[in-house]
């Protein structure tokens, strides 16, 4: 994996694809046998930026599941607005469900606190979030980040495998992070 440029900034390699696979390895076994008996298990995958961690994760699940779609944005940029707006609502049914939220990164957890409010009084069984990156140093969310793969403990700006820069660098198959010079 070589330094890539997006827009006029340099990005450098963090997370080989193979290294990405092992880590939804690990998250997809403990997920296949905390529900295991479960009988109506929901992803609800937070789009945009969670499709590939979704399409490759629901892959790794031996549980019978079913897969629904929501849209939020908070990101500008670099930085999060901090204010959450619903751009695609809820399509399905969620009542009696294990509902399990699909992120590709958790950064402060306003997402996730807003996904739960919005959530839960459509009286799901459960829910719980599952995300590949966890940014753990800036959570300041009301709820716990159940299903975490990696978990980075400094504030570092990545891209690739649905995550973006103004919307570039999104259809990369590895990710790469900020690099300053
Ligand atoms: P939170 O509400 O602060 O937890 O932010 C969650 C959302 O911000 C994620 O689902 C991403 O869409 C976006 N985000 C957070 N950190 C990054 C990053 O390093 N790169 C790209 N997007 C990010
Ligand atoms: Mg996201």
């Amino acid at each position: 994996m070589d330094r890539i440029k997006l827009g006029e900034r340099y990005f450098s390699p963090y997370l080989s694809a193979a290294e990405i696979d092992s880590t939804i390895d690990a998250i997809a076994a403990r997920i296949n046998a905390d529900y295991a008996d479960s009988k109506s298990l929901l992803f609800l995958s937070v789009m945009n930026g969670a499709f590939m961690f979704t399409a490759d994760l629901v892959r790794k699940i031996t549980v019978p599941s079913t897969v629904s779609f929501i849209k939020v944005s908070s990101y500008e940029g670099l930085s999060s607005r901090g204010e959450i707006s619903m751009k695609l609502p809820l399509s399905c049914d969620i009542e009696g469900c294990d509902v399990i939220i699909l992120d590709e990164i958790v950064e402060t957890g306003l997402t996730v606190d807003y996904l739960f409010d919005y959530l839960e009084p459509r009286n799901p069984a459960s829910i719980a979030v599952s995300t590949l990156l966890y940014k753990k140093g800036m959570h300041k969310g009301r709820h716990e980040i159940k299903y975490p793969g990696i978990v980075m403990q400094e504030n570092l700006f990545v891209v690739g495998y649905g995550l973006d820069y103004d919307e570039k660098g999104r259809t990369l198959k590895d990710i790469y992070i900020l690099s300053e010079d």
